[in-house]
């Protein structure tokens, strides 16, 4: 792989760059990595096309990004552990991931980062949204950005999945995902409002719709009108793009830094291979 046959091309002006040139299943000599992770950085999600890869080698280049994370209420593939398959068949009316979210930031340390790997798609629908979190906080005033720079939020799995009665909701939620068994409890962890991300230094709101419960030291029904606002004036169009899926799509989002949203306006099988990376506590 010659980092000089890279394209690296934005898909909208909030973030998000599609990249030619790389097949992700091979090995990528140090300047091709080095121009695909500054990409990374640079476009908080990055998308590939029509690569054709084993599990293995899906796994291989994902630990490229570091240690890989284990998805605490989904099972991985049975030879493939680190391989959650989000799956939705025909029939079925829920969709996993289909609200604006960084991935389980209940957790004391989220994942860094989140790799989809398309496997089947629907001839038409299915697609994901991105939103561009410094953008969504660089528009804020700044009596606003002071305000939230000051505050942390509880995040809890239990806000929308949570402990047995709640998982056993989610299990029916999502037919065709398979999700953990008796066990696996409720998380809950304290994060900021506002997270500066350990690499490129930019702030970024760290409120989403799917496990934000409130902010620290307030009851919900105080956090309840703040939290609204936020969350609806994240995912202004001006700060997303889209991806429509093919098989053999692959987009890594930098959850630090983005949020996202499975657009669930299909009837019709869609299988995908995710796969979370490690992250760190952050301030
Ligand atoms: C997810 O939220 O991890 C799933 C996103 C998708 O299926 O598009």
């Amino acid at each position: 792989m010659n980092a000089a046959a890279i394209t690296i091309r934005p898909i909208v002006g909030a973030l998000g760059a599609e990249i030619f040139g790389v097949d992700i299943a091979g090995d990528l000599d140090n300047a091709t990595w080095a121009a695909v992770h500054r990409a990374f950085l640079d476009y908080g999600v990055i998308f590939f096309r029509d690569q054709d890869m084993t599990p293995d080698q899906q796994i291989a280049f994902a630990r490229r990004f570091g240690a890989l994370a284990d998805y605490p209420f989904a099972v991985g593939l049975e030879d493939h552990l680190e391989i959650t398959e989000v799956i939705k068949n025909p029939g079925e009316t829920n969709a996993f991931g289909a609200l604006w979210h960084a991935d389980t930031t209940y957790m004391e340390k989220p994942p860094m980062a989140t790799m989809l790997l398309a496997r089947e798609t629907p001839t038409a629908g299915g697609d994901t949204q991105f939103a561009n979190m410094a953008l969504a906080f660089q528009t804020l005033s700044v009596g606003m950005q002071g305000l939230l720079s000051g505050l942390r939020v509880v995040q809890s799995s239990g806000a929308r999945y949570g402990g047995d009665e709640t998982r056993e909701t989610r299990k029916g939620q999502f037919k065709s995902v398979k999700m953990k068994g008796a066990g696996n409890v409720a998380t809950t962890h304290v994060h900021p409002a506002v997270r500066t991300h350990p690499e490129t230094g930019a702030k970024g709101l760290y409120v989403n719709s799917a496990h934000t419960l409130k902010f620290d030291g307030m009851s919900e029904a105080e956090s309840r009108p703040l939290l609204d606002f936020l969350l609806k004036h994240l995912s202004k169009p001006e700060f997303t793009c889209r991806f429509a899926w093919r098989p053999g799509s692959v987009a890594i989002w930098d959850n630090r830094a983005v949020q996202h949203f499975a657009i669930n306006d299909y009837d019709a099988r869609r299988v995908m291979h995710r796969i979370t990376i490690a992250g760190d506590t952050h301030s």
